[in-house]
């Protein structure tokens, strides 16, 4: 076959649009020591100058199992917001729709499990009690004219119980999907997962619900996120979350590191012809701003490799 074939079909699977969910300001620094308001203001701030048009922005979970949210209603009222960009937050339950209402989310999203022992540590309650409690949350939402989005994690691998099920993560991401949630991202929560494995899991997936209505949530432990998003493209998934400078990781996830760095996907998408909307140059600025507070090196290759002016 030659070269000018091979482009031709592999450019007829990818999408010509992606859109960045960039998480941050809530998975990166949920996984980090307290970072002070302002701190996480500024980013948030710089990061809608890039072009992204969601950010997830914070947490409306209980402040004792992840402390670095506690402030969320505070870095909303803050925040400069821009009217073309979704603010979100995450919302396990009632209290946290009503808290994230409040300090004026534009979207929230619901999260539970497709492993059992993961869902228990995390939100403490079993995947159908996780299930019940997204319905009084998704209907106030509804009344709210709020859109609520799910996450679904652990769909490679638990860290507790091993490898997961596709169909599990099938019908279970068709159950939050029928509950009302406009969408379902993918989560591999530990970073385990390599193309074949989700390949599988996707198509498992597809089944039951069509691929503009899923995202994925590639942690990038194993350096395999890039790898599982470009396989995750030729499926016709086009919603990618990602954090700038790779931060991220999930304090109930043991030895979890940080999600695919928002620069790096940003890059794969520019050599694919891919649209994002979104400023490379703008996103590794804010990479090394954020990474030197931290106190660190961006997580990703691609700010590595440059250094902002
Ligand atoms: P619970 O532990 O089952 O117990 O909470 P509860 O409902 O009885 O509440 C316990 C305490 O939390 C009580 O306070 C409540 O008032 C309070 P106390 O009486 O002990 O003083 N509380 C709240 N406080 C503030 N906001 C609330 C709220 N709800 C209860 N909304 C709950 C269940 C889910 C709330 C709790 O277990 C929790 O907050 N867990 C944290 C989960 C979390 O944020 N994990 C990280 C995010 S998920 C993730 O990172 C994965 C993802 O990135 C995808 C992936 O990578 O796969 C999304
Ligand atoms: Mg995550």
């Amino acid at each position: 076959m030659r070269n000018g074939d091979h482009s031709t079909r592999l450019h007829k699977l990818l999408p010509k649009q992606v859109n960045i969910v960039e998480v941050g300001a809530r998975d990166g620094l949920q996984n980090e020591k307290m970072v002070p308001l302002d701190v996480k203001v500024a980013l948030i701030d710089k990061l809608s100058q890039t072009g992204l048009c969601y950010i997830e922005t914070g947490a409306f979970v209980s402040p004792k199992r992840i402390p670095q949210m506690a402030d969320s209603a505070e870095v909303f009222e803050a925040i400069n917001r821009k009217p073309n960009i979704t603010y979100s937050a995450l919302t396990p339950n009632l209290r946290g729709l009503e808290d994230a209402i409040q300090a004026g989310a534009d979207e929230v999203a619901v999260f539970t499990s497709a492993s059992e022992t993961f869902s228990q540590n995390n939100i403490h309650c079993s995947i159908n009690e996780s299930l019940k409690r997204f319905e009084p949350v998704i209907a106030l939402a509804a009344s709210e004219n709020i859109k609520v989005r799910g996450y679904l994690s652990c769909v490679a691998d638990c860290p507790y119980e091993g490898p997961t099920q596709p169909a599990q993560v099938a019908s279970i991401a068709k159950a939050m999907s029928d509950l009302g949630c406009y969408q379902v991202s993918l989560g591999d929560t530990i970073g385990t997962g390599t193309p074949l494995r989700i390949a599988r899991m996707i198509e498992s997936v597809s089944h039951l619900l069509p691929a503009h209505n899923l995202a994925v949530h590639f942690h990038d432990t194993y350096g395999q996120a890039l790898a599982n998003i470009f396989q995750a493209l030729q499926m016709g998934i086009n919603t990618i979350d990602s954090s700038v400078a790779g931060l991220g990781g999930c304090p109930y996830a043991p030895g979890a590191s940080g999600n695919v760095a928002t620069e790096d996907v940003l890059y794969l998408c520019e050599g694919l012809g891919i649209n994002t909307g979104v400023n490379l140059e703008e996103v590794v600025r804010t990479a090394h701003y954020i990474a030197k507070i931290l106190g660190k090196a961006p997580n990703s290759k691609v700010a590595r490799s440059q250094t902002p002016s």
